[in-house]
């Protein structure tokens, strides 16, 4: 792996060995490594946990604030990260309103860990929700998961139907017709009803409005009635179904207030696993950089 943009700089193997290392406790440490997290749009789970897998590798960690630097003397993106790898570091964590901003940086040095592109893709957030699921399941093979809700908007969706398709899950889509992926090849689009009854996985997506051009198309309850994971649909899922969502969560419109921490809720457990799939997708980077100073997980 000399990148991470999205989950096709991966091959199967490398995603495999991801999912396993997370797996794992015992991660690199010892040698000096640094890393720079440019958030460009705002961040809790992504940004912290990437901190806290940093920290957790004896990482020096750069925070960088847009506000406070170079850019906002008209410095472009592309020679602020060639500052960066000039002061030595190791590889770069950014997040950016712009669809595909990584394709401006092709002349950098420095692996980059794509953490959110505009509506393009997401690949930490899918290899955490990648390890949640085989953490459950065991396998991919034949899981049917449903993507519930903004999938037009969102980042996370684009990802995760890419990679479930590929490794053999099911995936099928609820939500407003207005709000449904362009192009849903090998996937079927759902009533909430139907999606309910016939998921392993409701990966549930917020409402993306910072996307919608200021546009409102529903009020909170009438989303929640039509389109949203009430209590009442929960009662209709399969035993062994889970709860799935990226967060932040919109309670009561996405997802009924009580669901989100119910017995069927992996959304903290996400999170939790959000720590240990970064710690080894910047221990495999910061091992493809040099494996002289990097120990080998054991
Ligand atoms: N899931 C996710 O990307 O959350 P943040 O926007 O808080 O990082």
């Amino acid at each position: 792996m000399k990148q991470l943009r999205t989950l096709e700089d991966l091959s199967m193997t490398e995603l495999e060995d991801i999912l396993e290392a997370a797996g794992q406790t015992s991660f690199a440490g010892g040698a000096f490594h640094a890393a720079a997290n440019l958030f460009f749009e705002p961040s809790t789970r992504t940004k912290y946990s990437f901190e806290m897998a940093e920290a957790k590798l004896g990482m020096h960690r750069f925070d960088f604030s847009a506000e406070a630097s170079s850019i906002e003397k008209g410095e472009s993106l592309y020679d602020t990260l060639k500052t960066f790898e000039a002061i030595g570091v190791d590889l770069f964590v950014i997040r950016h309103p712009r669809a595909r901003f990584y394709e401006e940086l092709e002349g950098l040095q420095v692996p980059v860990i794509n953490a959110g592109d505009g509506a393009g893709n997401h690949p930490t957030q899918s290899l955490l929700d990648l390890y949640t699921m085989k953490e459950e399941f065991g396998s991919f093979r034949g899981l049917h998961v449903v993507i519930c809700g903004d999938t037009a908007h969102s980042r996370v969706a684009n990802t995760n139907a890419w990679i479930l398709k590929r490794l053999g899950a099911r995936v099928s889509y609820a939500g407003p017709d207005a709000w449904m992926p362009q192009e849903v090849s090998g996937g079927r689009v759902l009533s909430m009803d139907e999606a309910v009854e016939q998921a392993d996985v409701m990966m549930m997506l917020r409402i993306q409005t910072e996307r919608h051009d200021g546009r409102v198309a529903y009020t909170p309850e009438t989303y929640h009635r039509r389109w949203g994971l009430t209590e009442a649909r929960e009662q209709r899922m399969q035993p062994h179904a889970v709860i799935m969502h990226p967060a932040p969560v919109n309670r009561g419109v996405e997802i009924a207030d009580s669901l989100v921490e119910c017995r069927r809720s992996r959304i903290f457990k996400q999170m939790e696993n959000g720590v240990k799939v970064r710690q080894a997708v910047l221990h495999f980077l910061l091992q493809s950089k040099g494996a002289d100073r990097v120990e080998t997980i054991s």
